[in-house]
């Protein structure tokens, strides 16, 4: 079906400095009534329009509402029946809503989990055979505008033209893209993607170009964008933030942020992962605006290992990467998100304090999946000044990893595709 010789590998993980909460702000009406929805043996069966809707609201619709990543609707009564067995099946087996990091490493703020009443709640509506309810129990509905998970952005930053990569080979492509007059510079404090065309779109990375001298690059060659495998080319620059499958994007805390300047440019890299058919994209980025004033600036840092090469056929191959934060650099970090591609099984990061070996977890995903990749926010900032960050990952290029992409398995790099004869 799709003949891909050799798939991009990169293993990143970036620790952002600074950063707030999810998208959850608007539920906070239905939060405050859905947590009293206990339902006791003896209890009369739930029906949708009082307590499974309300459940439904806070932990599930932001994905499975139409036009969004879940694959059906829980709008409605009749949208959400058909799969009362099938949800009943994914929350006992807590597989929904996802979350990937392991319990008891990292405190993070905004979990995608239900509460054990919630579990019993929609288990016992799925076993009294899911009745709807009065119709005067329903709560108002949530609202999605246009699509965006994080609501309407302050400024959207469109390609200006549609792109058609090659059909076959991975591409990284760089549009650049002017910001206009925004009266002044501003601080950017959540950034959100919606994947054009997501069949070949595999990842988004958007930097400022406060020079524009990103116009010039692709100026010089011909088609929309310019080719930027690793990187946007630019001599000035800083990471504003990206999307992977999975990612919805959040907003960093109050006082934080990252600086777009007044008449700039934002360079839009798009990884695509072609199908072997000819497609077409325009992802655009859409930006938020701080309401505050910002006094700390937001840095997204990249933790790597570029310098791996796993054997053909491993099956628990393990890479890792190192980075000591200087004691003089007063650095926060608030969030963490772990990036890897399909040979990924583990990823794990530890802080190291001088003179102990005994670290501490900040972020452990042991059943890695490349569908759901996010960005995780400290409840509490991890201080960093003087500590060693260690990044630890494990990965399987056997033909036991049913997402291994050759078959048989090749050696694989950093880097864009490479053929190994
Ligand atoms: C962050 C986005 C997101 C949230 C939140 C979410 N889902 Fe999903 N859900 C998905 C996606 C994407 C799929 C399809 C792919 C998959 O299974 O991973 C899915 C699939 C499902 C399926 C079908 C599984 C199957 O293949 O048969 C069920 C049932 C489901 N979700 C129930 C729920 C329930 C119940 C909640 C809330 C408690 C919830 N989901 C919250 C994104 C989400």
């Amino acid at each position: 079906m799709n003949k891909i010789s050799m798939r991009v590998m990169m293993l990143t993980l970036m620790v952002i400095l600074a950063v707030t909460y999810w998208a959850g702000s608007r539920n906070l009406s239905v939060e405050a009534a859905s947590s009293s929805t206990t339902v006791k043996k003896g209890q009369a069966t739930p029906t949708f329009n009082k307590e499974v809707v309300r459940i439904l609201q806070k932990n599930c619709q932001t994905c499975h509402h139409p036009g969004d990543i879940a694959p059906f609707s829980m709008m409605s009564y009749k949208e959400t029946r058909p799969w009362a067995k099938s949800i009943r099946e994914q929350v006992l087996l807590r597989k929904m809503p996802p979350w990937k990091p392991i319990q008891g490493c990292g405190d993070f703020r905004d979990v995608r989990a239900l509460s054990d009443a919630d579990i019993q709640t929609l288990v016992a509506w799925a076993d009294g055979g899911s009745p709807e309810g009065s119709p005067a129990d329903l709560p108002p509905p949530m609202d999605f505008p246009d699509g965006w998970p994080l609501g309407a952005p302050d400024l959207v930053v469109n390609p200006q033209s549609d792109y058609s990569p090659p059909v076959s080979g991975d591409m990284y492509r760089c549009f650049s893209v002017p910001v206009g007059n925004l009266r002044g510079d501003r601080w950017i404090s959540a950034l959100s993607v919606k994947p054009g065309n997501p069949k070949i779109v595999h990842h988004v990375i958007a930097y400022a170009d406060p020079t524009g001298e990103s116009a010039k690059l692709d100026d010089n060659e011909p088609g929309p964008g310019y080719t930027c495998f690793g990187g946007p080319k630019l001599s000035n620059t800083d990471m504003i933030g990206g999307w992977a499958p999975g990612s919805r994007g959040y907003f960093a805390p109050d006082g934080t942020g990252i600086k777009l300047s007044n008449n700039s440019r934002v360079v839009i890299q798009v990884h695509y992962h072609p199908i072997g058919e000819a497609e077409t994209d325009r992802t655009p980025v859409g930006l938020y605006f701080a309401k505050a004033p910002v006094g700390k600036q937001l840095q997204v840092l990249p933790l790597v290992n570029t310098t791996f090469a796993i054997p053909a056929g491993a099956k628990t191959h393990e890479v890792t990467a190192n980075f000591s934060i200087p004691v003089f650099l007063s650095a926060q970090m608030w969030a963490v998100t772990p990036h890897m591609h399909l040979l990924g099984k583990k990823i794990k990061v530890e802080l190291f304090k001088p003179g102990s070996d005994q670290p501490e977890c900040l972020v452990n995903i042991d059943s890695w999946d490349f569908n759901w990749q996010g960005t995780y926010l400290y409840k509490n900032a991890v201080t960093l000044a003087g500590l060693r960050l260690k990044l630890t990952t494990i990965l399987d290029n056997s033909i036991d990893n049913p997402r291994n992409p050759n078959t048989p398995p090749k050696v694989v790099r950093w880097g864009r595709r490479r053929r190994t004869k």
